[in-house]
């Protein structure tokens, strides 16, 4: 009997090891998921995880129960634990192997710069930069509709399309309408590096007269076959959205057995946000520089009203992700435009990490050759500029009546994500106060 209790204490120490070791036990059953698919991921140097442990814990599991007989019932041990195993196994074994990964961002918070991190993966990587573009513009042009339901289904419709490499649902959005499944009017087609690989470049027809639609190479018009036999071919997905409002409209596509999605939501101060929207949709934020003039905002104006509905749904976005439902659990990241432009190569670090995607040298030099430069911006969409120092320049270019409007207006959204309130103008124009809390998101 004593040397039985011997056993199991030796047996429960040993666990105790290896649960450490194996850090997050979440963590080791992602990969040992992975694992079972027939696609495997190379592992990264960053990679410590292996399914060995798992396995020896799953045996000392079970050398226990055998040992402790009724009096020891260990099987209570691991009852969440083997829940949440249920739970990958589940949602996750039909993906083989393949990550989704949803950037979802507003305009104006870096979501080009943070895109390309995954852009310039490598040859594994179909990424698509705002297929969405030609859903709101058909729909919201042609005024078929305004319901902000039935657009987040079209939305949610399209981008599970494309997840799963079929062009058709994204195809009825696209103006003028493709001819044999062959476009010229793709939106952004060049940002896409896997868009203008050789296999999925057309020739191109009408040489002189015909505008080229990548800028590596001379192709013709997009043949949208080719473009889906190629993501098929890839091992990972990634699309960059501006246009998704709600996360919780994703829960379908989260849940979809097809998918093994990731969603990264990109916020940015909206201080900064209206600041940099003011110079780039110049027009369209016409009223803004008005009331900027003569320094008179009317509270109750639409555009007002418009910028509180869009903190609003900042907020209630991340608040689903951060509160882990468990249609969303270890998918959600929030990320802070400001920390990336302080420590990019970090904050990419982490953003594959959390993705399970091995984090390639392309991308680490690419990052590298874009956050270090002193080049200066070649255009307002240019992901060329030195990250830390365009983060904190609109602090100088938003007159201090407006940032007063976006405190009131969006307060609650500020201070969920650690942005600091100014009482005057000295402070806002004060660089060595910084106006980011330092806050980790979990
Ligand atoms: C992972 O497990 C394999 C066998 O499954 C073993 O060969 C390898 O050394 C292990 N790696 C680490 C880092 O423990
Ligand atoms: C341990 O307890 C569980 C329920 O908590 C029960 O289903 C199982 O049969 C028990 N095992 C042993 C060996 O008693
Ligand atoms: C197992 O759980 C049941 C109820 O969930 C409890 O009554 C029992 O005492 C637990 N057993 C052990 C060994 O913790
Ligand atoms: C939007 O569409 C949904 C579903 O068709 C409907 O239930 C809802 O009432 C509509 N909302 C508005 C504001 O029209
Ligand atoms: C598009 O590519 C597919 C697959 O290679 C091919 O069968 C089809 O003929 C192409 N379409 C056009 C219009 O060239
Ligand atoms: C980028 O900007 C920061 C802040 O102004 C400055 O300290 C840094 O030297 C700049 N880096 C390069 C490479 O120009
Ligand atoms: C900026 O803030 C620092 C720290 O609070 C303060 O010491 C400095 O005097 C301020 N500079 C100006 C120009 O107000």
């Amino acid at each position: 009997m004593k040397i039985k209790y011997a056993i199991v204490f030796i047996c429960i120490v040993a666990l105790v090891i290896i649960e450490k070791e194996s850090n997050i036990l979440s963590r080791v059953s992602d990969k040992l998921i992975q694992r079972q698919t027939p696609q495997q991921t190379p592992q990264t140097p960053l990679d410590y995880s292996n399914t060995t442990q798992k396995g020896s814990l799953m045996a000392l599991k079970m050398l226990l129960s055998k040992l402790s007989g009724p009096k020891g019932n260990y099987s209570n041990f691991s009852e969440e634990q083997e829940e949440e195993e249920l739970d990958d196994l589940s949602s996750y074994s039909y993906s083989g192997g393949r990550k989704h990964i949803l950037l979802m961002a507003t305009t104006r918070t870096g979501s080009s710069f943070v895109g390309e991190f995954f852009n310039q993966h490598g040859e594994k990587m179909f990424y698509l930069f705002e297929p969405l573009w030609h859903v709101e513009r058909m729909l919201t042009t042609t005024a078929k509709t305004n319901n902000g339901t039935v657009l987040a289904g079209l939305y949610r419709d399209v981008l599970q399309g494309l997840f799963l490499c079929d062009f058709s649902s994204l195809e009825k959005f696209i103006s003028p309408p493709p001819q044999d499944h062959v476009t010229p009017a793709l939106f952004r087609r060049e940002s896409s590096l896997s868009l203008c690989e050789e296999n999925v470049c057309s020739p191109v027809i009408k040489d002189v007269f015909e505008r080229y639609h990548c800028k590596t190479r001379r192709c013709g018009p997009l043949n949208l076959t080719l473009a889906s036999e190629s993501c098929l071919s890839k091992q990972h997905h990634a699309i960059k959205t501006v246009r998704v409002r709600q996360l919780d409209t994703l829960q379908p596509l989260v849940e979809d057995p097809r998918l093994d999605i990731r969603v990264i939501q990109l916020v940015r101060d909206p201080r900064a946000i209206l600041a940099s929207r003011m110079v780039a949709f110049s027009t369209k934020y016409q009223t803004w520089k008005a009331w900027a003039q003569d320094g008179q905002v009317p509270e109750d104006d639409e555009e007002v009203k418009r910028l509180k509905v869009n903190c609003d749904h900042l907020r209630m976005s991340a608040e689903v992700g951060l509160s882990q439902p468990r249609w969303l659990r270890r998918r959600y990241m929030l990320v802070r435009y400001e920390d990336i432009a302080r420590y990019p190569m970090q904050k990419a670090e982490e953003m594959y990490k959390f993705t399970g995607i091995p984090f390639s040298s392309q991308a680490r030099e690419w990052i590298l050759r874009n956050t270090q430069t002193t080049q200066e911006a070649s255009g307002i969409y240019s992901t060329q500029k030195n990250s830390s120092e365009q983060a904190e320049k609109w602090r100088f270019s938003i007159p201090f009546t407006l940032a007063q409007v976006v405190q009131r207006v969006c307060g609650p959204t500020m201070k969920l994500f650690g942005y600091r309130f100014v009482d005057d103008e000295k402070t806002l124009t004060n660089k060595s106060i910084t106006l980011l809390e330092d806050k980790l998101f979990y």
